[in-house]
């Protein structure tokens, strides 16, 4: 694995508590556009305080994941299945809107990829930042610009009561990203999804934003899930990896376990591709590409580019169970 871009270990010295049931628990969660199923029975867990890593090339499904556990795929857009709960809500997939306004932003929040595109131009970042508090937490109007004036400065925001009256045009990409990620935290959620949250910015913004979500989800015993390309970001931020493609898990474990020594053909094929030239990392796609939607294999995905491949791989679905201290679904891992 490549040497670290930065470090950010000593803010994962927070352990996970691992001995009450996870606060996110989804099972063969499923999610089809007319016939193209784009999720295909994704399980996963996360722990209170944990930190969860979703990789794989483009495509592979990582921002459809975040945006249904968020309640963002409208019924019109996909059918979803399968089973998510949290915490105390029995199953996300069931919920109707009124229990996903009651979620949303509260106790489930997000940061999206490019803060340029998620912040709305027409308001200030103050109103923005300050329709949120006093909305999802009832704050009257100076209570909550008070709030917003902490919490601004809490993402390393200077000056930030002059900045409440920026544009956000007005502020640099990683500022708007800052804002981005008060916003999500404003009401101190339990979960954060951070899709990569940093592909937009150059690498030392990068560093300082993967650190200040780290910062504060941790130091609250919140839980993340980060979705990103950058293997060695991953190894480095979070506790826990789930490799994923075009739909399908095909491995997941802790990071260290699963990095140091991949047992799946595609992850094997993905840390493979990490080159490492001076200080920068490169993360190229495996050669060839994902089959279309019309041409997936019924088993396993991978099977039309696996240099492992069986005869039954293409038509048997292997099962994600337990192999050597990870969740591998494979019929013949390395
Ligand atoms: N609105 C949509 N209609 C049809 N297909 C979609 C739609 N949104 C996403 N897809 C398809 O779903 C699949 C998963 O997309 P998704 O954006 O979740 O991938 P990703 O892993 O986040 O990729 P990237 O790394 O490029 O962000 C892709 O094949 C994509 O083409
Ligand atoms: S199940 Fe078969 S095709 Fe899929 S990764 Fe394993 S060996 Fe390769
Ligand atoms: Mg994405």
């Amino acid at each position: 694995m490549n040497a670290p871009l930065l470090d950010v270990r000593p803010l994962l010295d927070v352990p996970p508590v691992l001995d009450v049931p996870p606060l996110l628990d989804v099972q063969g969660l499923t999610l089809c556009r007319g016939d193209k199923r784009i999720l295909d029975g994704v399980s996963m867990t996360l722990g209170r305080g944990e930190t969860l890593a979703l990789v794989g090339e483009s495509g592979a499904g990582k921002s459809t994941i975040a945006f249904a556990l968020m309640g963002l795929i409208g019924a019109k857009e996909a059918t979803i299945e399968g089973r998510a709960r949290f915490d105390d809500v029995a199953d996300l997939v069931a919920l109707d809107e009124k229990g996903w306004a009651a979620l949303r932003g509260q106790r489930l929040a997000m940061v999206f990829q490019d803060a340029g595109s998620a912040l709305n131009p027409s308001y200030t970042v103050g109103a923005q930042l300050i329709s949120v508090l006093r909305r999802k937490l009832g704050l009257g109007r100076n209570e909550a610009r008070t709030r917003a004036v902490t919490l601004l400065e809490s993402v390393g925001i200077n000056d930030a009561a002059v900045r409440l009256s920026a544009y956000p045009h007005e502020l640099s990409g990683g500022m708007q990203q800052r804002v981005m990620v008060a916003i999500a935290l404003a009401c101190d959620p339990d979960l954060l999804f951070a899709d990569e949250p940093t592909s937009a910015l150059d690498v030392t913004i990068q560093a300082q934003i993967v650190s200040l979500i780290l910062e504060q989800t941790r130091a609250r015993g919140a839980s993340c899930i980060f979705v990103l390309h950058d293997l060695a970001l991953a190894s480095q931020c979070c506790d826990r990896i789930m490799v994923l493609y075009a739909g399908q898990v095909m491995e997941a474990g802790d990071c260290r376990t699963v990095l140091d020594d991949p047992r799946h053909p595609y992850t094997r094929l993905l840390k493979s591709c990490v080159l490492e030239i001076g200080a920068e990392i490169l993360d190229d796609p495996p050669e060839g590409g994902v089959p279309s939607y019309d041409a997936m294999p019924a088993g396993c995905r991978f099977a039309t580019r696996c240099p492992r491949a069986l005869p039954r791989c293409a038509a048997e679905r292997p099962p994600l169970a337990e192999f050597d201290g990870r969740a591998l679904a494979c019929w013949n891992p390395t």
